[in-house]
């Protein structure tokens, strides 16, 4: 596989055609100060220019703008969901579909997939967010986690798994280079992936995109539902299927708890022959502020938690639990062919708008930030995929084994809980596997200890592995 995204060539900018695009679409504002740029600048610009999709952009201003769009109605239903296991038929259901994963495995059928072009805004960390150390005390960064996961379980396969990582502008380069200092994590050239998906503009209420400087426009990227156009714009999608890849494991880059390459979902996903299948964890009580997997008119939804009524939110069966429990944690498979699909003829998830304070350029050319929400982002949302599939699994797993973002710098989801989410999982393996746990001040559970994905990628492998009479005190590592 190639490291470098598909990107225009700079050295054969069209500037005349690049110089009338944006005045064609009513945004020839972004040549303001044209006449003050060095020509260094002025290729940066038509370079940026040359990458935005004008006619894309019009439509979304055209649609959401003069007509937005009406909040998400219909009626809504709960899914389907296989559980946890708690009865025999359900054990041996998830077995059979451990050995089908397993099978998938062993063939090289899978691909991970790792979606990390985000900004990272409330961790508020300068870099990439997989470049965040979050190993308790190795003090592995994201990526590295993510890629021993990939590569014990390549190993114990026994057969390849090629890892795709998606970024954006705003972190390509960086990541890029954090990958090529750290060889790769040992993973193989050839199976690492790393492409980028697109940005779009903010515009104003008036549909005119934002200067962030003289010679830029303001752009973010294109939501995490971009990661499937960006999978086939990247030319990663043809790839995989030259490589006979079925199954794509998508995952978000700050859950360290993710297991990229679990058997069990992996085999539902096959046997039910399902196009995209997702995750879903017990919600902690009926107002957690997350969406639940349901359906809308019928059809396979995340129901965003702001979009759930609040009696729907409360609504509980007769045995007194959640109507709606199932929260999604975005973790899905997609298959290969179904990511085509959504291609083919034109990208087809919708956009959303979100509302955002953007910085921007005065009629001097100074930066102002505004107090308040000035312009609108335009995104798409991995999830709505679902809606489109004929096919779909969705599987309940423990959050407490496979659910732990890094998304906040302190409180709930932050480095700090994740860390400790880590440490109380190795803790429960270590226990199982007959290990001596000292507790109390200095013990084990008052700091951290880890287990690296290459020593054990779950409990069973680590109780193979542990040597008898083990203790584990706190700064434990294995
Ligand atoms: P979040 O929505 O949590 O965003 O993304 P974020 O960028 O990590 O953090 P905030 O909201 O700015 O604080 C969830 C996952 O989706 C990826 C992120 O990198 C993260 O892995 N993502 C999000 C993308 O890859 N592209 C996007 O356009 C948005």
């Amino acid at each position: 596989m190639a490291r470098a995204s598909k990107r225009p060539d700079a050295g054969k900018i069209d500037e005349a055609a690049l110089r009338g695009l944006p005045e064609q679409h009513g945004q020839g504002h972004v040549f303001r100060f044209w006449g003050e740029l060095s020509g260094a600048e002025r290729t940066a610009l038509l370079e940026q220019l040359s990458r935005i999709d004008f006619n894309l952009l019009d439509r979304l201003v055209r649609a959401q703008l003069l007509k937005p769009a009406k909040p998400a109605a219909g009626k809504l239903t709960p899914a389907p969901i296989i559980p946890i296991p708690g009865t025999d038929q359900e054990r041996i259901a998830h077995l059979q579909a451990r050995q089908r994963g397993e099978e998938l495995l062993r063939q090289g059928k899978v691909a991970a997939f790792v979606v990390a072009g985000g900004q990272g805004t409330r961790l508020g960390f300068d870099g990439p967010k997989g470049t965040f150390v979050i190993g308790p005390v190795s003090r592995r960064t994201l990526f590295q986690v993510h890629a021993e996961k990939i590569r014990a379980s390549a190993r114990r396969y026994g057969a390849p798994v090629p890892w795709l990582v998606m970024t954006s502008e705003s972190n390509h380069q960086a990541t890029a280079d954090f990958f090529r200092k750290n060889e790769s994590f040992g993973m193989e050239e050839r199976d690492v992936f790393i492409f980028q998906q697109e940005m779009l503009p903010a515009v104003d209420r008036k549909g005119k995109v934002f200067m962030e400087s003289k010679s830029r426009v303001f752009t973010s990227p294109n939501g995490h539902g971009g990661s499937i156009k960006a999978l086939s714009d990247s030319g990663a999608l043809e790839e995989l299927a030259r490589r006979g890849i079925e199954a794509i494991s998508y995952f978000q880059v700050d859950n360290p708890l993710v297991n990229p390459c679990d058997p069990v979902f992996l085999g539902y996903h096959a046997l039910h022959q399902a196009e995209m299948s997702s995750k879903v964890v017990r919600k902690r009580d009926w107002s957690e502020k997350v969406g639940v997997l349901g359906r809308r008119d019928g059809k396979l939804a995340v129901i965003e938690y702001s979009d759930l009524p609040e009696s729907d939110a409360r609504a509980t069966l007769p045995d007194g639990s959640l109507k709606y429990w199932a929260g999604s944690i975005a973790i899905h498979l997609l298959s290969v062919e179904f990511a085509r699909r959504l291609n083919r003829g034109g990208f087809q998830l919708p956009y959303h708008v979100a509302e955002k304070s953007v910085p921007s350029l005065d009629d001097r050319g100074s930066l102002v930030k505004p107090k308040e929400k000035n312009g609108i982002k335009f995104e798409t949302f991995v999830f709505d995929a679902l809606g489109e599939t004929r096919r779909s699994v969705s599987l309940e797993v423990r959050r407490e084994e496979e659910f732990s973002p890094v998304k906040n710098a302190a409180g709930e989801d932050s480095p700090e809980q994740s860390r400790r989410d880590l440490t109380a999982l190795y803790l429960r393996w270590l226990e199982a596997a007959g290990a001596r746990i000292e507790r109390g001040n200095g013990g084990a559970a008052s700091g951290y200890v880890e287990i690296s994905p290459l020593t054990a990628l779950d409990g069973e492998e680590l109780a193979r592995r542990l040597k008898p009479g083990t203790v584990v005190r706190s700064g434990f590592i294995l």
